[in-house]
């Protein structure tokens, strides 16, 4: 299996485009230049209009991403390297539980004293397990780890800002304890966050066969607004390598999310396009 870099490699671009998070004036409300417009103050009312600092209007809002334990590590690389390539900010919350798997997958001891040297040697494996198959600058690349156990930390709050939320791949512990409510960890509570906040969540499941209670936290899921997302390769869009199968759950992913990419090749509505390569 060839190794294989991606054109514009994760680290690349950084930080959020210059009018990111410009919003508006009220009707009636003399507006600033933006950056560094009008917003409403408390309760959006037009009398208590606050300017506010170019540098509060291009604040940081990343993607949440959780990778829980069950099987599918890669999918959680090619997912963190997708992102970073188009230039979002990423939170990553590794569980506990996903230590194990991604030990058990890679090789690779995730610690979070030394997150940066690991997720570099994390995405810069390929699925086939070669570890240079990927050039991912960890250093320069706009993440920010947060230890799982750390209720306190930004994303536990629906006042910290954030695009949303991924969790790749999702464990049925995971789904039961966000379905219910659980926050047992951090991981849990930004997903409770982000459904309480209405804002995009992403739950890839992985687990075959999927029991009752599972299916049932699942539909709950679906009803309060996540995007149940089986891991569930596809074989129509010509994949002749494992991590072409990745690629399309994460690009499945990012679909979800609204976040561009290129790591499968689309339907055009023509038969015969998955054998095409072979
Ligand atoms: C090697 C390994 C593979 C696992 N694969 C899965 C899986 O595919 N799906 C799943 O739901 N749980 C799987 N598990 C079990 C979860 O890790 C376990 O339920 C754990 O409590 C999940 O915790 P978390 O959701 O906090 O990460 C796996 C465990 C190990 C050690």
């Amino acid at each position: 299996m060839p190794a294989r870099a991606r054109p514009g490699g994760a680290g690349m671009r950084r930080g959020a485009s210059a009018h990111r998070g410009c919003v508006p004036a009220p009707h009636g409300a003399r507006r600033g230049p933006c950056p560094g417009g009008v917003l409403p103050g408390a309760f959006g009312a037009p009398d208590r209009l606050v300017a506010v600092e170019p540098q509060e209007v291009n604040s940081r809002r990343p993607w949440i991403v959780g990778v829980s334990g069950a099987s599918g590590t890669p999918y959680a690389a090619a997912v963190l390297r997708a992102l970073l390539a188009a230039g979002e900010s990423v939170d990553l919350v590794v569980s506990r539980a996903s230590r194990l798997t991604l030990l058990d997958e890679t090789g690779i001891a995730y610690r979070d004293a030394h997150w940066r040297e690991d997720l570099g040697r994390w995405l810069a494996r390929g699925a086939d397990g070669k570890p240079g198959a990927f050039e991912v600058d960890t250093g320069a690349a706009d993440v920010r780890h947060w230890a799982a156990g750390d209720l306190a930390a930004g994303p536990s709050s629906g006042s910290y800002a954030v695009k949303g939320m991924l969790i790749v791949p999702a464990s049925t512990a995971c789904v039961a304890g966000v379905a219910l409510g659980l926050s047992k960890d951090l991981l849990q509570r930004a997903a409770s966050v982000t459904l309480k906040e209405r804002r995009p969540l992403v739950v890839a499941v992985r687990e075959t066969p999927l029991n009752g209670q599972t299916l049932r936290h699942l539909v709950a899921l679906d009803e309060a607004g996540a995007v149940v997302l089986p891991a569930s390769p596809a074989f129509y869009a010509g994949a002749t390598h494992i991590q072409d199968l990745v690629d399309f759950v994460a690009g499945r992913v990012l679909d979800a999310a609204g976040v561009p990419h290129r790591l499968y090749r689309r339907w055009e509505g023509e038969l015969g396009g998955g054998s095409a390569r072979g």
